[in-house]
């Protein structure tokens, strides 16, 4: 699903050789890692046939001295497009809210391609403010990241969130 839906949503942003180079084992094996580590949640959404949807997220380190006052990170949230626009997506970053919500960490922010309008209306309209701007090197490309944040988890602890 990761290797999908960065396919489907970042056509004509990332270079289409970095797209054409990411690999589903490569992709599983990064995964397992993650959800061994342990170290945050992740969350999907599904059905009987399925996954179509996840998030993860987890408390950002203490020594990360920019944007200090944002302690979570919402670090991946995708949906595949066939589900696209059916309220997983909200459901999907109020559950990795009332995780973090529900350890203590108040605030959070998360990191988006520049060009990716569509998930930045998207995190507008739950609320998010701009809060930063980056710029990083990607497979030969320059390309630009802004941040949102929430100072207030509480506006996306929506009522009823997808399994974990
Ligand atoms: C961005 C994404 C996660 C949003 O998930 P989604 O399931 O499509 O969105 P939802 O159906 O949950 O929408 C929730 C609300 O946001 C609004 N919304 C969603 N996309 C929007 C857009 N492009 N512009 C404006 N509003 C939008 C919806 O209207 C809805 O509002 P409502 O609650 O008042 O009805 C999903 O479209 C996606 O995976 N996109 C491709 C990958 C991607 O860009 N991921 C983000 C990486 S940082």
């Amino acid at each position: 699903m990761h290797v999908d839906t960065w396919r489907a949503a970042y056509g004509g942003i990332v270079p289409e050789a970095h797209l054409d180079g990411l690999s589903y084992e490569e992709s599983e094996r990064l995964w397992r890692e993650v959800i061994e580590a342990g170290e945050g949640c992740v969350f999907v959404a599904e059905n009987d046939r399925g996954v179509y949807g996840f998030a993860s997220g987890r408390p950002r380190e203490r020594s990360s001295r920019d944007l200090a006052e944002y302690e979570g990170e919402l670090m991946t949230l995708y949906v595949l497009p066939s589900h696209q626009g059916t309220g997983a997506g909200k459901l999907l970053v109020g559950a990795v809210a009332r995780y973090l919500a529900g350890r203590g960490v108040p605030s959070m922010l998360l990191w988006v391609f520049a060009e990716n309008r569509s998930a930045r209306r998207f995190y507008e309209s739950l609320g998010g403010t701009l809060v930063a701007e980056d710029g990083f090197e990607l497979a030969g490309a320059w390309l630009y990241g802004v941040a949102y944040g929430w100072g207030d988890l509480d506006v996306l602890l929506v009522a009823d969130g997808p399994s974990s």
